[in-house]
């Protein structure tokens, strides 16, 4: 989504960085992974599955080899990838996937809305149907909308400077439900056709969740003060989802989706003795004041599923008012796409943040369950959660994410690192520093991770797990608020314009311990700024800024998909990195190649596989998102794509193979 990021033209003088993490023992124990690992190997044949999903092992000499040839930093409305490689626009926002739904139209209605594609797709996963690379169950979050392009009159309504949508009086109740309806989550099954091509086809399984969908909530706030509302007067029930952003599978065939920016969609205007006052639940996740993100709270006809976007208190208790209503949302969000008539569950075991990516250790039987994820916001956190109860195949399920520790990361400046528990009792987590239960922790869980010390990071987005060396990797995507007296080892440049990513090894390669080692894998930014884990500057063939998205794929090469704010782009510093990209990573010999360039003002993010590793799936986001208030009016937008000619642009996935069936990125 669109991040504040302050744009001065020229260089600005970024230093080379240190690369120096003080950890010179990293790369030894990737190496030693390695050597065990084959070991292990040895005529067992063993299955590496990756959040891409195919099976197969790659020899750790040969592992993520790069066979294609960098594509050129993007400047055009159009997508670029390698000589021998071929893409295919699929399930543009505004698809019909369900029912009688109509063929896109910018005079679709909301209940319209509801039977088609969202908006602004975000992560992505491609769960295969018997195993199949042909035919699958494909689903992707849609994290925000683009109002100026929703509606047959967007008479009214401005981009205000701060990026929310200005608005005088009530919004048109149709406008708001389509807007709802765009958010969410889509499942749609996909089929490669015989001519090669991909089309969605008719299934039970064809689903939307959106931002209205009745939601079961689960784990320790399941039930407690703080989740009582209205709509749900016993704390259990929920209603929507919201920004979806990142994704994750779960071991159990099971869809994860982040909900992250979800804060700005409501306002609490309390006062205290004529005093601005939020209780800590909404103002340490800045839910504004005095305006929302898209004033659904201004709805025609106030009808409660619109009205609990205003918070601030009216009632004398938690079920009179909308109080509580935001803490309902921060969470994971667990689909079940095989399973249309389940409820969606939010797993509060695993934090209340600005949820990025959550990825999923490898699931070992007998041993508990661990995924790591991101809280994306400047000075924010790095967190895992540890399951109670061990991975058993036989009865594995969303219930082992009700059940366990939530640690947050403190990155020291050795190289080492510890997994500080957020469990009640624990590390200064007690009622005399205003921590009553386990439930106020989760709720809070910023606030926790902040009282036990754990590392401010740059921002951190999603992450990945090396399968072949079990490394797992985070990317950084910037913080430009970071100043001299503020930078660590972890996190080394002040003023961080074009972010980085950094790795670790858990302890004995144990994803349960609670310690680990880390160092920097990468540095984003140009020749001058940017270096590779090896202290080699960036260059015209992988120069980036902003990483992202972040995926493995079985064979282990890393996959960077970059995010530069949509009103940052092509701009100042952030010039000579164009048009945002995807870019491929060799994580044992640091190199990185450009692979896809994407057209303009979107961001790629999402990254999946079909199990044969030949069939990749990527998310093109906002395209056109730089488009400014001024050009809007007069009639001009910043891009075209998919349709070209004078078409709105629309968010859409790409299908990409290569010419001759093989392999990608080999
Ligand atoms: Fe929605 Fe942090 O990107
Ligand atoms: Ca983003
Ligand atoms: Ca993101």
């Amino acid at each position: 989504m669109r991040q504040t990021i302050e744009i001065i033209p020229g260089d600005g003088g970024d230093e080379p960085p240190c690369l120096d993490s003080g950890n010179p023992h990293f790369a030894d124990l990737v190496a030693q992974r390695l050597k065990r690992r084959d070991v292990l190997a040895g005529g067992l044949a063993m299955a590496v599955v990756s959040v891409f999903g195919r099976p197969g092992r790659a020899a750790a000499g040969e592992a993520g080899r790069m066979g294609f040839r960098p594509v050129p930093v993007g400047r055009t409305d159009a997508v670029t990838v390698p000589e021998g490689y071929r893409v295919q626009v699929i399930l543009p926002w505004g698809e019909p996937i369900l029912g009688r739904a109509p063929s896109f139209a910018v005079g679709n209605n909301g209940d319209d809305q509801a039977m088609q594609v969202g908006s602004h797709h975000d992560g992505l996963h491609f769960f295969p149907i018997d195993g199949r690379s042909d035919d699958g169950l494909f689903v992707t979050n849609h994290e925000y909308v683009e109002v100026r392009l929703m509606h047959a009159s967007a008479a009214g309504l401005k981009l205000g400077a701060d990026d929310a949508y200005l608005i005088e009086g009530r919004r048109p109740a149709d406008d708001v439900l389509k807007e709802m309806n765009a958010h969410g989550v889509t499942v749609v099954r996909i089929r490669r056709n015989a001519d090669g091509l991909w089309a969605a086809v008719p299934d039970p399984r064809n689903r939307r969740v959106t931002a209205l969908t009745p939601m079961e909530l689960a784990g320790p706030v399941r039930g407690s003060d703080f989740v009582r509302t209205k709509y749900s007067p016993d704390g259990t029930r929920v209603r929507g989802t919201l920004n979806n952003c990142a994704s994750g599978a779960t071991p159990w065939n099971t869809y994860l989706a982040a909900e992250e920016n979800w804060a700005l969609y409501f306002r609490n205007d309390d006062t205290v003795n004529g005093k601005p006052s939020q209780p800590r639940e909404h103002s340490q996740y800045q839910v504004p004041r005095g305006k929302t993100r898209y004033h659904w709270e201004l709805a025609e006809g106030g009808g409660e599923a619109f009205t609990r976007f205003d918070t601030s208190r009216r009632g004398t208790g938690p079920t009179e008012d909308y109080r509580n209503e935001p803490n309902t949302f921060g969470w994971m969000v667990e689909i079940d796409p095989f399973r249309p008539d389940t409820t969606p569950v939010k797993r509060t075991a695993l934090g209340r943040f600005a949820h990025e990516g959550v990825v999923f250790a490898p699931a070992v039987e007998g041993k508990r369950v661990v995924c790591y994820s991101g809280d994306d916001a400047m000075f924010q956190f790095i967190y895992k959660f540890v399951s109670a109860q061990p991975y058993d195949k036989s009865n594995a399920g969303g219930h082992l994410l009700d059940d366990g520790t939530l640690y947050v990361a403190r990155f020291n400046d050795d190289g080492s690192g510890d997994w500080l528990a957020l469990a009640l009792g624990q590390n200064g987590l007690t009622p005399e520093n205003g921590f009553h239960s386990q439930a106020e922790v989760l709720v809070n869980t910023r606030a926790a991770a902040k009282h036990v010390g754990a590392t401010r990071m740059d921002r951190p987005e999603w992450g990945a797990i090396d399968p072949n060396s079990g490394a797992v990797y985070f990317t950084l995507t910037n913080n430009s608020k970071r100043a001299p007296e503020e930078v660590d080892k972890a996190n080394p440049r002040a003023a961080n314009h074009f972010g980085h990513i950094v790795r670790w090894m858990e302890a004995d390669g144990d994803h349960a311990a609670t310690r680990f080692r880390w160092d920097l894998f990468v540095i984003g930014g140009d020749a001058k700024s940017g270096r590779d884990v090896a202290g080699r500057p960036l260059d015209d063939d992988n120069l980036f800024a902003c990483p992202d998205g972040l995926s493995f794929d079985a064979a282990g090469r890393l996959w960077i998909q970059t995010d530069i704010s949509d009103s940052a782009l092509n701009k100042g510093r952030y010039g000579p990195f164009g048009n945002n990209a995807m870019l491929c990573a060799d994580p044992q010999t640091g190199e990185i190649r450009r692979f896809l360039t994407g057209p303009l003002g979107q961001e790629i993010t999402g990254a999946g596989m079909t199990p044969d590793g030949r069939t990749m799936f990527v998310n093109v986001q906002h395209p056109g998102g730089h488009t400014s208030a001024e050009e809007f009016a007069q009639g001009r937008l910043g891009s075209h794509w998919p349709d070209g000619g004078s078409a709105i642009p629309r968010s859409a996935t790409l299908v990409i193979t290569r010419e001759d069936g093989g392999v990608i990125g080999t």
